[in-house]
């Protein structure tokens, strides 16, 4: 390694919130990134895209970025409730989600229009957070590890870099669920990428691998310290300040 990546510690509110509160969270978290001076962590709150210009004025010029949770894969166009990339970028986002497998599941987005939404967000100078993870079947089926490396393969666009890409591995069956994979089987899915990403991108040891699934302030801080595991991709917990800045403070 050419030294660990800052840890990245985003926030996907899903389909949460309201006004009021956006404007609330962001801002109790903003003042408190400025009173701590950012620390060694950034900050990543990735709410509704109908919620991003609260929460853009509320973190202000706090540090803390603020990402969508998925867009299109052209530039612009008859898409009737789509989002394109350049319309985050232009509302202030750095960063957007692509291929959560909420999507994945409830839209029945495939690795190869995961990895054209991710070419569109660089495109628009956004950073994809490309999301993969394996299922209970797939993990009981001994096949994680070959199915989490074959989404990899099939979401990350070619010519990433450690600047222009984050990971984030969230086991499907971790996702709300209060249950987390074992220190050591997280450690091996994360190595596992690493081996990968160092193949198959630029500065590939700087890429951040986010994990995500049940992340809470009870356990970041043994998730957190995994080699190779460089920030969290935490929905229930970055819903609550108290909650997200505690495993903000883990890492
Ligand atoms: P939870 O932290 O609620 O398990 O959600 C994880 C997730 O899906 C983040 O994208």
């Amino acid at each position: 390694m050419t030294g660990s990546p800052k840890p990245l510690i985003a926030g996907n509110w899903k389909m949460h919130g309201s006004e009021v509160f956006a404007a609330d969270l962001a801002g109790s978290l903003a003042d408190r990134m400025a009173g701590h001076g950012g620390g060694g962590v950034e900050m990543l709150l990735c709410p509704p895209a109908l919620l991003l210009g609260s929460v853009r004025a509320a973190v202000g010029a706090s540090g803390v970025a603020i990402g969508g949770q998925d867009c299109h894969v052209a530039e612009q166009g008859a898409h009737t409730g789509d989002i394109a990339a350049a319309m985050l970028a232009d509302a202030g986002c750095g960063y957007v989600i692509v291929g959560h497998s909420e999507r994945r599941a409830d839209h029945g987005e495939d690795d190869a229009l995961v990895q054209s939404k991710a070419e569109a967000a660089q495109a628009a100078k956004l950073v994809p957070v490309v999301c993969i993870g394996e299922t209970l079947d797939q993990r009981d089926a001994g096949t994680a590890v070959e199915v989490v490396i074959s989404q990899l393969r099939g979401s990350v666009p070619e010519g990433s870099s450690a600047s222009t890409l984050v990971v984030a591995y969230e086991p499907v069956w971790a996702i709300g669920t209060g249950r987390t994979p074992t220190p050591a089987d997280i450690a091996e899915i994360h190595d596992a990428i690493r081996d990968v990403l160092t193949a198959i991108t630029t500065q590939g040891d700087g890429v951040r691998i986010l994990y995500g699934g049940s992340v809470k302030p009870i356990n970041a801080a043994e998730i957190l310290t995994i080699e190779n595991v460089n920030g969290a991709l935490v929905g229930g917990a970055s819903l609550k300040a108290d909650d997200f800045w505690a495993i903000a403070q883990s890492a």
